[in-house]
């Protein structure tokens, strides 16, 4: 069973896209919504809550895990990596990496723009590895930390939406004009991504936006095609858990991924 966690909903982004992908495999999705959002707290909190979640994967049955959060995926991912888990019986994945591995080859201009927590924002995790990627990229952070709380709360395609979502692109635009390429830096944002166009296109219809499902999905393809011992049981069947109520992560869920499921609570 391949483990999908994530703060909340955001890493249904993700398991929608890995679900295309691969259909064959079985997932276990863990959102711990009671703790929600993560991105504007501190490293300790965000490593503890996050190595809890792994944890609990891994007794479940999870051989392999993805953490479908940049927030943890930049503060927790490597510390857990190197101090908490034994690799040949556990793999722990991130989505930073397969997503900045990609984007030199999306700029023109070379200008990039992250939009991302404030937690992933301040660990500056984009800005190093992207630098790796391309020392000459000019990248330009921006921390929306109203969009999180909005979608968690079911108003992200509101009317209310729009001022947030237009304040952040404007600050992120005024600083750097010449962006040609946004990231969106946590996977809660695509849920966004109607207003995220349809305000783009009034400012800068040129700008190409990265969303990171697909580009999670299809390096996840590759890391099984690379580690065969990670061999996954078959069946297509998916699996969700919260930390918050069942009833409310399976109303929110279904319109998230326009499919109905049945969520379990469980505790951390
Ligand atoms: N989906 C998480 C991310 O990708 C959201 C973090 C949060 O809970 O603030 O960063």
């Amino acid at each position: 069973m391949i483990g999908i966690f994530d703060s909340g909903y955001g890493g249904l982004t993700i398991l929608n896209k890995i679900r295309q992908t691969l259909p064959e495999y079985n997932y276990l999705y863990l959102g711990d919504n009671a703790r929600a959002p993560y991105g504007t707290r501190s490293f300790d909190v965000i490593y503890e809550y996050t190595l809890q979640a792994v944890n609990y994967l891994h007794q479940q049955g999870c051989n392999l895990i993805i953490l479908a959060c940049n927030t943890a995926s930049a503060k927790a991912l490597r510390t857990i990596q190197q101090r908490n888990i034994n690799p040949n019986k556990l793999r722990v994945l991130g989505v930073i990496r397969p997503t900045v591995e990609m984007t030199p080859s999306r700029t023109h201009t070379k200008h990039i723009g992250v939009l991302a927590t404030p937690g992933t924002v301040a660990s500056d995790s984009y800005v190093i590895e992207l630098l790796k990627q391309d020392p000459e990229l000019i990248i330009t952070q921006q921390a929306c930390p109203m969009w999180v709380p909005l979608i968690e709360a079911g108003e992200h395609l509101n009317d209310g939406a729009n001022y947030f979502v237009e304040k952040y692109l404007n600050e992120l635009l005024v600083r750097d004009p010449n962006i040609d390429t946004i990231i969106l830096g946590c996977t809660h944002y695509p849920l966004l991504l109607p207003k995220i166009e349809e305000i783009l296109l009034k400012k800068q219809p040129n700008i190409s936006i990265i969303s990171q499902g697909e580009i999670v999905a299809n390096s996840l393809l590759d890391y099984l095609y690379r580690h065969p011992e990670f061999k996954q049981e078959l069946g297509g069947n998916c699996t969700y858990l919260t930390t918050e109520s069942a009833d409310k992560f399976t109303e929110s869920a279904s319109l998230f991924l326009s499919e109905n499921i049945r969520a379990q609570h469980i505790e951390l």
